[in-house]
């Protein structure tokens, strides 16, 4: 198998796909090579040099590497030129965002490209080797806490000095999924009093575990399907938001990860919540690029109301791109060796395939990308999975659509 490895190119991006120690790991099977780009491993001081000990061979142009591949390993989609010179029938392989980056489906699939989007693995206990969405979410969750501890002009830890005493930070984290938990642990870790609030029952014993305060709004709870939230309706939001107000107020750093998959982050954090913190105070809204936790947040900038900093995230897994790049290789050579084993229909495999001989295979990528495309046959027999779309997966639009409250949330009491 001869793997390509690209240097990204898009705005913001510092990981590569596959660092030199996942390299050396893949180039000791006999039946593979690696080729990457040179400068690739820039950002991560790892030179051309570091990837030619570690058995790859080094290029220059993205088209040639691609030419010679049978899977091209990326962070993002790369261009449409760079797939068009992947050879038919080869593998595509990365956080590809199908749903925006049409031209790059469409490029992938005219050249009888198999894509796959690692945002598209359905969450099963087997995946979590090639989970790429978790391990970056791990890696913003314990950015955004060292953000808040950062912009935040005083201690995190409790301090009983010559000098007097000093009390902890507060804390308080708004969705607890990958993201979320690990800002809750990194910011415990740092000395703060931390909460951390969610709308899946599961999430308060996962809080409670990190020695953190789970906040009890009683409301009802959200849980879509897959383990992942689903969207709310505005009453529920206004509940929410109401409910939510104190609690802000009383906190020096809010940090905010809530999402849910395929819509517009929730609003969690108001205006009017914002004023209400006390000067000085601090919100990391790591939702920023999808919509914002924050009313006023925006991507990549830090915003400074009533004294109250708003630091909007954009690309956080990047600004840590050493051991972001680390986990993610890990999860592409996990994927890797499931190509290599074969077998086409493996729940993975099948559950993140958007294209393959020239056509769109994934339902909802279809359905959003070429709706007039015929589905393709069942190719494969009696092995062929029945679904092929996680549920829930991202669509392309942005807008959250209102649903109806969920039933009513008996696990989370109050603390
Ligand atoms: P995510 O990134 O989609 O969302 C982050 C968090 O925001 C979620 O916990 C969600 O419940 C929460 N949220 C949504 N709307 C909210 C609101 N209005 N207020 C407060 N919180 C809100 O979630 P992530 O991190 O991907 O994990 C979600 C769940 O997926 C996990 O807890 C787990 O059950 C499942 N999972 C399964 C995996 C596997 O089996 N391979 C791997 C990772 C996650």
């Amino acid at each position: 198998m001869r793997i390509g490895v690209l240097s990204e190119t898009k705005s913001g991006e510092r990981r590569v796909a596959l660092p030199p120690e996942a390299v050396s790991a893949l180039c000791a099977a006999q039946d593979t090579t690696v080729t990457v780009q040179s400068g690739a491993g820039r950002h991560l001081y790892a030179s051309d040099d570091d990837y030619r000990a570690a058995g790859a061979e080094i290029a220059e142009s993205a088209e040639q590497i691609a030419a010679g591949a049978d899977v091209l390993a990326v962070v993002n989609a790369p261009e449409p030129s760079v797939i068009a010179a992947l050879p038919s029938g080869a593998s595509l392989l990365g956080l590809l965002n199908p749903f925006q980056e049409s031209r790059a489906m469409f490029a992938a699939r005219d050249q009888g490209v198999t894509a796959y989007a690692l945002e598209l693995i359905p969450r099963i206990s087997r995946a979590q080797s090639v989970d790429a969405l978790s391990s970056q979410a791990l890696v913003a969750g314990y950015r955004a806490a060292l953000v808040g501890a950062e912009l935040l002009p005083r201690f995190f830890p409790l301090f009983m000095t010559a000098a007097g005493t000093i009390p902890p930070a507060r804390v308080l984290v708004l969705g607890a999924g990958v993201a979320g938990l690990q800002a809750i642990a990194t910011a415990r870790r740092l000395g703060a009093v931390v909460s951390g609030y969610d709308v899946r029952a599961a999430a308060a014993d996962e809080v409670r575990s990190l020695g953190a305060t789970f906040v009890n709004l009683d409301l009802e709870t959200q849980e879509g399907a897959g383990g992942y939230a689903k969207s709310q309706s505005a009453d529920f939001a206004s509940r929410q938001h109401a409910a939510l107000a104190p609690f802000v107020a009383e906190a020096d750093v809010v940090i905010t990860t809530a999402a849910i998959p395929g819509r517009a982050a929730p609003l969690l954090v108001t205006e009017e919540m914002v004023a209400a913190m006390r000067p000085g105070s601090v919100v990391v809204d790591l939702a920023a690029q999808s919509g914002g936790n924050c009313a006023l947040s925006k991507p990549g900038e830090t915003g400074v109301f009533n004294g109250v900093s708003v630091w909007g995230g954009a690309d956080v897994p990047s600004q840590l791109p050493v051991h972001a790049s680390k986990l993610y290789g890990a999860n592409i050579s996990a994927f890797i060796a499931l190509i290599k084993a074969g077998d086409m229909a493996d729940e993975i495999l099948a559950g993140s395939r958007v294209t393959e001989g020239g056509r769109f295979v994934h339902e909802a990528v279809r359905n959003a990308l070429a709706p007039d495309e015929p589905e393709p046959e069942p190719a494969r027999g009696s092995d062929q999975p029945e679904s092929q779309s996680p549920e829930p997966t991202q669509a392309p639009e942005t807008t959250e659509a209102p649903e109806a409250p969920g039933p009513s949330d008996q696990s989370a009491q109050p603390e």
